[in-house]
């Protein structure tokens, strides 16, 4: 995710810029870069790779950056075009320079116009477009101020951006309308302006948060805030973020399942750095590893897991099938162990686990290697026993994660097998058709699939962050749940290994029973226990099985059962038949939705046990690695 750091005022701006970044390097980045006011002129340095690149870049030219006291600063996650040099920020358009996070959606139109108005884009990316929008404002006689305003009006989806101009040296712009900012007065004159509060808390305490559709200025004086439509000016008052050692620990939030929950987007990031080469322009091309040719030569895959890596498991199953054609089987590795299991000849056994520790899973990779098959690992931790014992390894790069219920090595794990899915589906040639009985389902390429996922970050970031009121309305429906009896989780096709998963998370932090259930089943069976006592957690995304999940949603609302719908924004049929309604946005291809609803569901057990009381982070008769059988 990218991170933006801009500064004014007396200090040193390069060093105060350098640092801020490093802060925010947690987020996930490709590329890096400042620019910064030397004698009045603009200077820009960036690089692909690590900040390290751009510190390089500073060696040997002191005198230029001594006197640079006002700056911005970027760190990249590739999203329109390759991280590479040209594409990193800032990006610069005649006398101006900008930095941006977020996503410009109506990027190709704004590009057309631009390139037919005679300028001339150098990168591949959507962000360096509004310097052009910015450029040609001022051109007209516009402020610098007035021209981000009127410039950021021409711009579709959720983004924040930061703005230089030599016309107006010593002042830095910042928009926030998506992407979060904040902001602060140095208390040695000048101001401060990042995407969040740590590149801030070691010159203030007091720090601001911007709200969406807010422009921040800032200068040696200080810092004014406008409304972006009006231009009106705004009073923003600060907050004083107090955090002691532990909360630092947890990043300012009250639990570390939470906070890992907030994790996901740069544990997502970080994943795909790991797993792809993104420099390459193929469009799925996994970094070389023995565990890729593992992969392609596997005729058939058996995957073994236990708890959550077993959900994550078995939605590999149905994309693997899907952009693949390989067949696939998953098994619970407490069970496969002790049975008479068959393995076709070519099978190629990948144990998944968080941990790499799981005494279960361990167990069959070692038997199905002395009996001949391939073996591969998924595990999040380097120098796992799993990692040293499989044939080869893919990591999932989480980061530490301390909530014993797994949440961002889930979505994680859920991650690298849907790269390994479109990797086995070029590398095999798998025509992208319409699943059977879907035929509203429009297969988008894979090209496309993977331009999708590495959106994914952002929009979970998007949904967490709440602007389209995801989590207000988990929040809301938990309060009114939280004393009912038990829940079905009910789901079809990619939903319901989160069905399965949102379950499991409820009854591990809120003790509350729970079943996950394929929504095609609930009337073998289940259906005898709904009454008005039990509450039905539906998810009904816009995918191929949106109908017939909503025709079992209507089999247990005539029943009496308290309907939580999961469903895309615009349904307004789901949300009518709901009585608590949370709100997923779109995707250009269902197999990706899950991603979403993973959020709400899990944001949805941290409410409930949160209201019930429960040690959310260490929940009762739970270990985070279960090395016994
Ligand atoms: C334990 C953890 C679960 C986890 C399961 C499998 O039960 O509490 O969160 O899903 O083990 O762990 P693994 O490390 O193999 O993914």
């Amino acid at each position: 995710m990218c991170g933006i750091v801009g500064y004014v005022g007396k200090r040193p701006a390069i060093d105060i810029l350098l640092k801020g970044l490093k802060r925010l390097e947690y987020r996930g980045y490709d590329s890096a870069g400042v620019a910064f006011f030397s004698r009045g002129k603009l200077e820009v340095r960036k690089s692909q790779g690590k900040l390290e690149n751009v510190e390089r870049l500073m060696d040997g030219s002191s005198e230029l950056f001594a006197d640079a006291h006002c700056g911005i600063g970027h760190t990249r996650w590739a999203t329109h075009g390759k991280p590479t040099t040209q594409n990193a920020h800032p990006h610069r358009a005649g006398h101006v320079v900008i930095v941006h996070n977020g996503i410009i959606e109506n990027y190709q139109e704004i590009k057309a116009e631009l390139i037919s108005r005679g300028h001339k884009p150098e990168s591949e990316t959507d962000s360096e477009l509004f310097g052009f929008l910015v450029l040609e404002a001022m051109e007209k006689g516009q402020d610098l101020v007035t021209a981000v305003r009127t410039s950021f009006a021409h711009l579709e989806g959720a983004c924040s951006v930061v703005v230089m101009s030599e016309r107006e040296p010593g002042k830095v712009v910042g928009v926030r309308n998506g992407s979060p900012m904040a902001a602060a007065f140095d208390p040695q004159g000048g101001a401060i302006l990042a995407s969040d509060a740590q590149p801030i808390l070691e010159y203030t305490k007091e720090v601001i948060f911007l709200e969406n559709g807010d422009v921040v200025v800032g200068t040696e004086k200080g810092l004014a805030f406008f409304d972006l439509k009006t231009g009106a000016p705004l009073d923003r008052v600060g907050e004083i973020l107090d955090w002691s050692v532990d909360k630092i620990d947890k990043g300012g939030f009250p639990h570390f399942m939470l906070k890992e929950i907030h994790e996901q987007p740069a544990a997502l990031v970080d994943t795909l750095n790991g797993i792809m080469d993104r420099v390459k322009t193929n469009p799925f091309p996994l970094a070389a590893q023995p565990g890729a040719d593992l992969l392609r030569t596997a005729k058939e895959i058996t995957f073994v897991a236990c708890g959550t890596s077993w959900h994550a498991a078995l939605l590999g199953k149905y994309w693997i099938e899907r952009f693949a054609r390989i067949p696939v089987n998953v098994e619970l590795a407490s069970e496969f162990r002790y049975r008479d299991p068959v393995l076709a000849p070519g099978a190629l056994v990948i144990g998944m686990s968080q941990s790499g520790e799981t005494a279960d899973t361990l167990a069959v990779i070692r038997d199905v290697k002395k009996r001949g098959f391939k073996t591969l690992g998924l595990t999040n931790v380097r120098g796992s026993t799993l990692s040293r014992e499989a044939d080869a390894i893919f990591y999932t790069s989480a980061g530490p994660e301390i909530g014993v219920a797994a949440t961002k090595t889930f979505t994680t794990q859920m991650l690298a097998v849907l790269l390994w899915a479109g990797y086995l589906g070029i590398e095999h040639k798998a025509p992208r058709t319409s699943p059977a009985g879907t035929p509203n389902a429009k297969p988008i390429s894979f090209e496309e699939l993977f331009h999708e996922i590495v959106k994914l970050p952002h929009q979970i970031k998007e949904c967490l962050d709440d602007p389209q009121g995801m989590i207000t309305a988990v929040r809301s429906a938990a309060k009114q749940l939280q004393n009912i009896k038990g829940f079905f989780f009910i789901g079809r096709g990619f939903s319901y290994p989160i069905a399965l998963e949102g379950a499991l998370k409820l009854k591990e932090i809120a003790y509350v029973h729970a079943e996950g259930y394929a929504a095609g089943e609930l009337k073998h069976g289940p259906i005898a226990m709904i009454d008005q006592d039990m509450a039905v957690v539906v998810l009904a995304p816009q995918d191929s099985w949106r109908d017939k999940t909503v025709s079992n949603l209507e089999e247990v609302k005539a029943r009496g059962a308290k309907i939580v719908a999961i469903g895309g924004t615009h349904d307004q049929n789901l949300k009518n038949l709901s009585d608590f309604w949370i709100p997923l946005p779109a995707q250009k291809d269902e197999s990706l939705l899950p991603f979403l609803m993973t959020a709400a569901v899990q944001m949805l057990s941290y409410e409930l046990a949160l209201l019930k009381g429960t040690d959310v982070d260490k929940p009762r008769n739970l270990a985070k690695s279960v090395t016994v059988e």
